[in-house]
């Protein structure tokens, strides 16, 4: 049977891989059992700028796994709207400063009309566990449906709907899994099987929570569509959905803004978070009035840092320079160059499966010469690209899905730059 593999182990340092530099031996021992390093051989970062970042040892490296600093590592105009900002106030959202409020209105300008109130926190994790308590408020009810491979982060509620972080054990009894909408996988009715055994174990339904392109799970972001049949037999259940944003959101699918809206579904609570502050920590909930007050009729939210002026600052610039600098359509023209080259190359090995996405997010699936999933190879391929001076990941059920996610302000020329080194490795 293969092994399925967690979401963060994948391409990760294990002491004993290499030998350790003190730099590295100091990692681990500040960071102890939690730490999380790149690599075998991790790479000590100095400086980035657009799709780039530079090592220590003077080694410049594409960027084409990180979707934070979205519209380009150290972006100037969101360099500069956070520090104009930390220089003149930084507090929290008890008092009225405007910038918060101009930053949410913009959102909402960008927004399905409905989801008229945005909460700020600080993680995409926060924003998860509290739609998820919203969504229990307003439906009453206790089961959750997830993706069989999700990642929604991790506070003790999230991690509970995150399979991939589960080193053991199989999820608590209000959760139902359902495998992510790839072929031959009807999704409707899988929502529907996982919504009738939640509420045959009396837990009822309180929300559909999805990641629209299903990242962790290996990226699936077809067909357009597939979702809204499924969130309609959710909201029949008494559920809520809740879009997860965290990933496809911010115009990475070159053909929507949102993930949700590539599918033409309408979410009753939207999350967001990593492109949102371009690197500045920031993240938000997005629900209706009604929804937010159900859940704030028994318990108060305030979140210290959620909604400072600097992330407020840093979040309105990113949407000025996604808008200003034409970053979605970039990424729907660099992300049709991408694909056409990936499929050319995959034409041309035995070792690439399917390739697939939406914009600037790709999956490519790396199989062995019987068209199994194949974790090791995915594995080369990443330090043989890293060799080549790109950064790359991994994702999916096992861990042999490329995932292809450059940032948005990608030029042509690093498209095939990319493309060149890739063929390089995979005929290697
Ligand atoms: C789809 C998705 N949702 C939520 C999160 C959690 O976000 P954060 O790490 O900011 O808490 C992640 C993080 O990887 C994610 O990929």
């Amino acid at each position: 049977m293969r092994k399925t593999r967690q979401i963060l182990d994948m391409n990760a340092f294990a002491p004993g891989d290499a030998a350790q530099t003190p730099e590295v031996s100091r990692r681990l021992g500040n960071l102890g059992a939690a730490s999380v390093l790149f690599y075998r051989d991790p790479i000590e970062m100095v400086r980035a700028e657009g799709a780039w970042m530079e090592a220590r040892d003077g080694r410049r490296y594409l960027d084409f796994y990180n979707n934070v600093p979205s519209v380009g590592h150290s972006h100037p105009a969101v360099v500069a709207a956070v520090s104009d900002q930390i220089g003149r106030l930084n507090t929290n959202t008890r008092y009225v400063v405007q910038v918060v409020d101009d930053y949410i209105d913009a959102l909402k300008a960008i927004l399905p009309e409905a989801l008229a109130n945005v909460v700020m926190t600080c993680s995409g994790s926060e924003a998860n566990d509290l739609a998820l308590r919203v969504a229990r408020a307003v439906s009453g009810a206790r089961g959750v449906i997830v993706s069989e491979t999700a990642y929604h982060g991790n506070t003790d509620l999230v991690t509970q709907v995150s399979p991939s972080a589960w080193k053991q054990g199989s999820g608590p009894d209000w959760l139902e899994r359902v495998p992510p909408p790839s072929a031959g996988e009807d999704f409707e009715a899988s929502v529907c099987r996982a919504a009738a055994a939640l509420q045959r174990r009396g837990h009822g339904v309180a929300a559909l929570l999805v990641d629209s392109i299903f990242s962790s799970d290996g990226v699936f972001a077809d067909p357009p569509g597939v979702l809204d049949a499924a969130v309609a037999a959710v909201r029949r259940a008494g559920g809520l959905f809740i879009a997860d944003e965290v990933q496809p959101g911010f115009g990475r699918t070159g053909s929507a803004f949102w993930g949700f809206a590539r599918h033409g579904a309408e979410p009753d609570i939207v999350t967001m978070g990593k492109p949102m502050g371009n690197g500045f920590p920031m993240a938000a909930m997005a629900a209706r009035p009604d929804h937010l007050a159900a859940f704030c009729r028994d318990v108060g939210y305030f979140n210290t840092f959620g909604g400072n002026p600097v992330a407020a600052a840093a979040g309105l610039a990113v949407l000025r320079v996604i808008r200003d600098d034409g970053l979605q359509q970039n990424a729907a023209r660099m992300g049709a160059r991408l694909a056409s080259g990936l499929h050319r190359l995959a034409a041309t090995s035995l070792r690439i499966g399917d390739t697939r996405g939406a914009g600037l997010f790709l999956g490519v699936d790396v199989v062995d010469p019987d068209g199994v999933p194949d974790p090791d190879t995915t594995s080369r391929i990443i330090n043989g690209l890293r060799d080549e001076g790109v950064l790359i990941g991994a994702a999916g059920k096992y861990g042999a899905t490329l995932k292809v996610r450059p940032p948005l302000c990608l030029s042509a020329d690093e498209v095939d730059l990319f493309l060149a080194a890739f063929g390089r490795v995979i005929a290697g």
